[in-house]
């Protein structure tokens, strides 16, 4: 069929926000503006990356200035964009981004009703390597009585009205929950459209994958040593686990999500929080992962339900296939 060699019905992102808003009467549009931004982040960051080794090389068009100063490094690089599209889209009012110690106040003229939470670079130590690495973001509705504070972006993650993710991969891959399931959208580079590819992703309820930096585990509680052990020597006869790590989460977590197993990064002794941080890349995961059909998990509850207090402070996660989660949460629940 010539209709399945060409496809001619494309759902872009766009399009399928839409659709989604138009069952919310009380929707104003300012959400569809908002991802827009992002979209365009996304499509810049991915476009940068792609061309990272040669811009070293010889220099990108337009990118060295006449002071021939030292080319801004990607994560620097990326985090500008996404601050000037989230500013110039008018919808937001608070901004949180790995790379600003503060978080950004929009001056009112330019405020809108959304709060973002994002890490514009994720496994930046991977770029040079060619690694696949990702932007991680998350979606506050400020509260309706409030100026714009910091209390609007120190909430649970489970108030959050939308997270995703783009892995810039050998594909680059947007994946978006606004908290009526998860979806991915494959950029086509020659339409410069994310398209709908991956409709109502769902994790596996089991995962025969493990991922977790094990140089660490000397350091690792009971519980944790405990579920890795079984993972590699199961009790019930079963075949041992594989273990994938990359060392960005945003691949190992779309792994996960797709082919299921545990994505796991545990406190340890040096690190009693673990290493990832709550608000952009725990959070918005969790999300994910959830909205999937899957768990996410603290060593001492749901992830989502966590309050933070300040705004880069970190908490342990293991998240994946509801089973898997299952058995570390039973683990731990014994352990106390
Ligand atoms: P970032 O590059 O934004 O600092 O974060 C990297 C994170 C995350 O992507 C990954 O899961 C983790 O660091 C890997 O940490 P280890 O090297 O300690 O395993
Ligand atoms: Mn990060
Ligand atoms: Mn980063």
């Amino acid at each position: 069929h010539a209709a399945e060699a060409h496809r001619t019905d494309l759902m872009t992102i766009t399009r399928f926000v839409l659709n989604e808003q138009s069952k919310h009467p009380e929707a104003r549009g300012d959400f569809t503006i908002l991802l827009s931004n992002i979209v365009l982040g996304c499509k810049f960051v991915c476009s940068a990356v792609s061309k990272a080794g040669l811009a070293k090389l010889i220099g990108l068009a337009g990118e060295i200035n006449v002071q021939g100063e030292e080319q801004k490094k990607l994560d620097v690089l990326s985090n500008e964009v996404f601050i000037k599209a989230l500013i110039s889209s008018g919808r937001t009012s608070i901004l949180v981004s790995e790379e600003n110690e503060q978080a950004t106040f929009v001056e009112p003229s330019k405020r809108g009703r959304y709060c973002v939470v994002f890490d514009p670079l994720d496994g930046s130590s991977n770029i040079d390597c060619g690694v696949s690495i990702g932007t991680i973001f998350g979606i506050y509705l400020r509260k309706d009585d409030s100026e714009g504070t910091l209390n609007d972006v120190l909430q649970p993650g489970k108030n959050m009205v939308a997270a995703g993710y783009c892995m810039y991969g050998s594909s680059c891959t947007l994946v978006l929950s606004t908290g009526t399931g998860v979806n991915g959208f494959t950029l086509d580079p020659s339409l410069g459209e994310f398209i709908l590819t991956h409709p109502d992703i769902k994790v596996p309820k089991k995962g025969k994958i493990y991922s977790v930096n094990e140089g660490n585990a000397k350091n690792w509680d009971e519980p944790t040593k405990k579920y890795v052990e079984r993972c590699k020597f199961p009790e019930d006869g079963s075949s041992p686990k594989s273990l994938r790590y990359i060392g960005s989460m945003v691949a190992d977590v779309h792994r996960t999500l797709l082919y299921g197993g545990i994505f796991m990064y545990p406190a340890d002794k040096k690190s009693p929080n673990g290493k990832l941080r709550t608000l952009y890349e725990v959070f918005p995961m969790s999300f994910l992962m959830e909205q999937a059909g899957g768990q996410a998990f603290t060593g001492t509850g749901r992830a989502l339900d966590i309050v933070p207090t300040t705004i880069h402070q970190r908490s342990p996660i293991f998240l994946g296939s509801f089973e898997e989660v299952e058995e570390i949460k039973s683990l731990y629940a014994a352990h106390e």
